[in-house]
C-alpha cells in the first residue's frame, strides 16, 4: 500500500512506508500549497523539467533531507553543481530505485532554469510503487504516443495537467486519459495562477462520461492506492 498526497500544482507527495519522493516540489511561492519547506522531510526529489513552478524547492529540501535529486541529465548536472546528490537518467530510460522503478517519459513542453539556462528536455515520469504504477505527465500539450504509455503499462493513477495555457486544457486532457486508459485521473496543474484557473469537476465530470474514472484532490489530500 503506497500513500500519494497532493501538494497543489505539480507536487505529489509519495510514501510507501519506507521511502518518501516528492516530485515538483513547488511550496514556497505557491499560493495553494497546504505545507510549508521546514515541514517536509523525504528521501527523493523527481523533477520534470526546471520551469520555477515545478524545480520550486527542490535543492532547498534536498540539502536539508540529504535527499537524492531524480531528473534528466542536464536539469541533473545544474542540480549537483550546487551540491546536491542527484541521479541523471534520460527520456526512454528506466532504473530501479530502492523504492520500485522509475522510467523518464516524452512531454512536448520546455525546461530552462530560473536563470533562464536550457536544462534539455522535459519529460513525464512513470513510477512504480508498491506495484502501482503512477505517470505523472509533467508538463506537456496532448501527444498521441500516450496511447503507446497505456498500451504498455498498466497505469493505476494519472496526474494529468489540464489548466491550459503552458499545457493540455481540459478537452485534450479528456483526450490524454483515453489515451493512457489509467484506473484513476487526477487533474493537476490548474487555479495556482490567474492564467490556469479552471473548473476540474469539469473535467473529472467529461473523463467519467466516457466511463472512465476520475477524482478532483483537494489541495493536500492523500490517497492510498
Ligand atoms: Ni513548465
Ligand atoms: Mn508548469
Amino acid at each position: 500500500m503506497a500513500t500519494i498526497k497532493y501538494l497543489s500544482h505539480s507536487a505529489f507527495l509519495l510514501d510507501d512506508g519506507l521511502h518518501r519522493i516528492l516530485i515538483d516540489p513547488f511550496i514556497s511561492g505557491n499560493p495553494n500549497a497546504p505545507v510549508k519547506v521546514k515541514d517536509i522531510s523525504v528521501d527523493y526529489i523527481v523533477l520534470t523539467h526546471a520551469h520555477g513552478d515545478h524545480l520550486g524547492d527542490a535543492i532547498e529540501i534536498a540539502k536539508k533531507c540529504k535527499a537524492m535529486i531524480i531528473a534528466v541529465n542536464e536539469l541533473a548536472k545544474y542540480i549537483a553543481s550546487f551540491s546536491v546528490k542527484s541521479h541523471n537518467m534520460h527520456i526512454g530510460g528506466s532504473y530501479e530505485f530502492p523504492f520500485g522503478r522509475l522510467k523518464f517519459t516524452i512531454a512536448h513542453h520546455g525546461s530552462s532554469s530560473p536563470d533562464g539556462k536550457y536544462m534539455g528536455e522535459p519529460a513525464g515520469v512513470i513510477i512504480t510503487l508498491t506495484g502501482k504504477n503512477i505517470y505523472h505527465a509533467g508538463d506537456t500539450g496532448l501527444f498521441y504516443d500516450m496511447k503507446l504509455i497505456g498500451e504498455m503499462n498498466e497505469i493505476d493513477v494519472f496526474l494529468c495537467p489540464i489548466g491550459d495555457n503552458y499545457t493540455m486544457g481540459i478537452d485534450d486532457a479528456v483526450k490524454a486519459v483515453e489515451f493512457v486508459n489509467p484506473k484513476l485521473a487526477i487533474p493537476i496543474h490548474y487555479n495556482t495562477f490567474p492564467i490556469i484557473q479552471c473548473d476540474p469537476q469539469e473535467f473529472v465530470d467529461k473523463v467519467i462520461a466516457t466511463g472512465r474514472n476520475a477524482k478532483v484532490m483537494e489541495f493536500g489530500e492523500a490517497l492510498e492506492i
